[in-house]
């Protein structure tokens, strides 16, 4: 089964996250996570003029574009976004936006799906993000998962992550690195959308 990672990162961390989310959905046997992003909307000319993205860009250089197929084909799939005023990214909401044919035929109901995100602040608004998210998530069909406190790590972290999904405390520099707890809450999130996402699929 093909476990879809699809995210948006403008200096890296939510790709951090996402590899995180891959590497646990990896550890269920059967299962191939797939990294991929979705279309920049920030113009080429601002990225260009910021150390800080273009570093972000060049470290995402080798991820492929999310096509419509990988979302077809996907057994389970988690989203990734850094917080945005509270919200989901404009970068990835655009390409939700353009699910409409595969909403009108049904094609994504029925699949668990996951949130992760990143915040500069602590109290940013990491569950805010992930709960709006989750309202277009509804819309599509997707059987919403989150991250229970079986994961010890949800009662320990002093950055982010909750019982809504992945976070990271990203630092109003962005250069905190992922910390040990938020890095097992992710991992979480993908073995847990793995193992739920093989589970329907074979009822
Ligand atoms: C337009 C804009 C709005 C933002 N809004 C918030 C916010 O509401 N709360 C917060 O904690 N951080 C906010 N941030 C900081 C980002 O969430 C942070 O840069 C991001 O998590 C880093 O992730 P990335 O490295 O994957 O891009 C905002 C950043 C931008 C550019």
């Amino acid at each position: 089964m093909r476990l879809l990672i699809v995210y948006y990162s403008t200096y890296g961390n939510v790709y951090r996250m996402a590899q995180l989310v891959a590497e646990g959905a990896g550890e269920v046997e059967g299962v191939e996570p797939v990294i991929r992003t979705v279309p920049e909307l920030i113009p080429a000319s601002v990225v260009e003029s910021r150390a800080d993205m273009k570093a972000g860009r060049e470290t995402q250089k080798s991820v492929p574009l999310v096509t419509k197929d990988d979302f077809r084909e996907a057994g389970a799939i988690a989203f990734g976004t850094p917080t945005r005023f509270g919200n989901v990214s404009a970068q990835l909401k655009n390409e939700i936006d353009q699910l409409t044919a595969l909403w009108l035929k049904g094609e994504l109901e029925g699949k668990p799906a996951g949130v992760f995100t990143s915040t500069g602040s602590l109290h940013g608004g990491q569950e805010t993000t992930i709960l709006t998210l989750m309202a277009p998530l509804l819309h599509l069909g997707f059987i919403l998962l989150g991250v229970p406190y079986s994961t010890q790590e949800l009662f320990t972290t002093q950055g982010g992550g909750s019982p809504y999904g992945p976070g990271h405390v990203a630092g109003t520099d962005n250069q905190r690195a992922i910390d040990p707890q938020e890095a097992a809450i992710c991992r979480a999130l993908g073995r847990r959308l793995a193992q739920v996402g093989l589970k329907l699929r074979n009822e």
